[in-house]
């Protein structure tokens, strides 16, 4: 054949999601298709300006704080604004909590959904030209839910999908759904369209990577002083140490430990006594890529992630996730001081 090479029967995320729905019957109304639609156009829109930001005067500081405590970068104000305006008009969407947003957005019409994102993850790498993302999750809302930012403060359990994007070298999306397996997408930019590149991703048993900022380590708590030095001064004979990569974007060490198998921790410590990432939008999402894809994530307190509450919609916790025998072990020596 002469075009052997060329892939002409494509699944495009247009497509996966209309395949989803069909395979759902005539219970799926489309509702989270369309929510879906919404997002990646919200993606595709970040992405784009993220790699013309050097070039527009979209690089910096914007001048302002959000709730959390975190500098804004410019690009963190317009990711929000893109995905807020994108989701508000997809009409599909009740509530949305934002890293950038103090409160929870509460939209008019027949949505009923919620959506909780991280516009931007890794927003200090932005002007070093590092990767960095966009982490979402959704929750369908009960028929009764009153629209206020109470009906999200839920456990990741109650996600009905999740994941998120890198703008690396090429824009990928990472998407599960509950019960799922989890796909990658690789954005082509030419046709403008996601294409299903990773179907199925699951992560290797056990990896010898570990992936934590390691300049906290004075503030660490013993059992996170001791399974780090475990894994760094094995005392096995002939085992080596683990490798130590760390890039500071969650959305890409998380992306590498996807694709590579290790363990990515932010634990809660001295300094920061919850832990610095976000239940809602960054740590639950990850968890359950992570679960879905054969992994476990498991909070500071060795609880499993998925199933933590949070109290406030900005709230924060440590967190352990990756390959399922790297967490084993991160447990098996948190046990030890329980
Ligand atoms: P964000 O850019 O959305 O505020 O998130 C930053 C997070 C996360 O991306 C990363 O894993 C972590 O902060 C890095 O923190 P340190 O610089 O403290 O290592
Ligand atoms: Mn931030
Ligand atoms: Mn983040
Ligand atoms: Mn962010």
């Amino acid at each position: 054949k002469v075009h052997s090479e060329i892939q002409t029967d494509i699944v495009t995320l247009t497509r996966y999601l209309t395949e989803t729905q069909h395979a759902l019957g005539s219970t799926a109304t489309g509702d989270f298709t369309l929510l879906c639609h919404a997002l990646q156009f919200s993606f595709k829109s970040i992405s784009y300006y993220i790699r013309r930001a050097t070039l527009i005067n979209l690089v910096g500081l914007a001048g302002s704080e959000n709730k959390t405590g975190d500098e804004q970068k410019k690009l963190d104000v317009i990711g929000n604004e893109i995905f807020v305006n994108s989701m508000r008009s997809s009409g599909k969407v009740k509530v949305l909590v934002s890293e950038e947003e103090e409160n929870a957005l509460v939209f008019q019409g027949a949505g009923k959904y919620a959506v909780v994102c991280d516009p931007i993850d890794g927003s200090s790498n932005l002007d070093a030209g590092v990767s960095v993302g966009t982490i979402f999750g959704i929750f369908k809302l009960d028929d009764n839910a009153e629209g206020t930012a109470d009906d999200v403060l839920l456990p990741g359990t109650e996600l009905v999908a999740a994941g998120f994007t890198m703008y690396g070298a090429s824009a990928n999306l990472v998407l599960t759904m509950k019960g799922g397996n989890v796909n990658g997408f690789t954005l082509d930019n030419a046709l403008g369209e996601f294409i299903l590149t990773h179907p199925n991703m699951r992560m290797p048993k056990t990896r010898s990577i570990y992936s934590v900022n390691e300049g906290n380590s004075l503030y660490w708590d013993s059992p996170c002083r001791e399974y780090f030095d475990s894994i760094k001064y094995p005392t096995k004979e002939g085992a080596k140490p683990y490798s130590s990569r760390y890039i500071g974007s969650m959305v890409a060490d998380a992306y590498r430990t996807l694709c590579y198998g290790g363990m990515f921790a932010y634990p809660a410590d001295k300094k920061s006594p919850k832990g610095k990432l976000r239940i809602l939008y960054e740590c639950a999402p990850m968890a359950m890529v992570m679960e879905n894809a054969g992994g476990q994530a498991v909070d500071s307190h060795m609880k499993r992630m998925l199933e933590v509450v949070p109290t406030h919609i900005h709230d924060r916790s440590g967190i352990f996730m990756g390959s399922y025998d790297e967490i084993e072990k991160v447990k098996a020596v948190f046990g030890k001081h329980q």
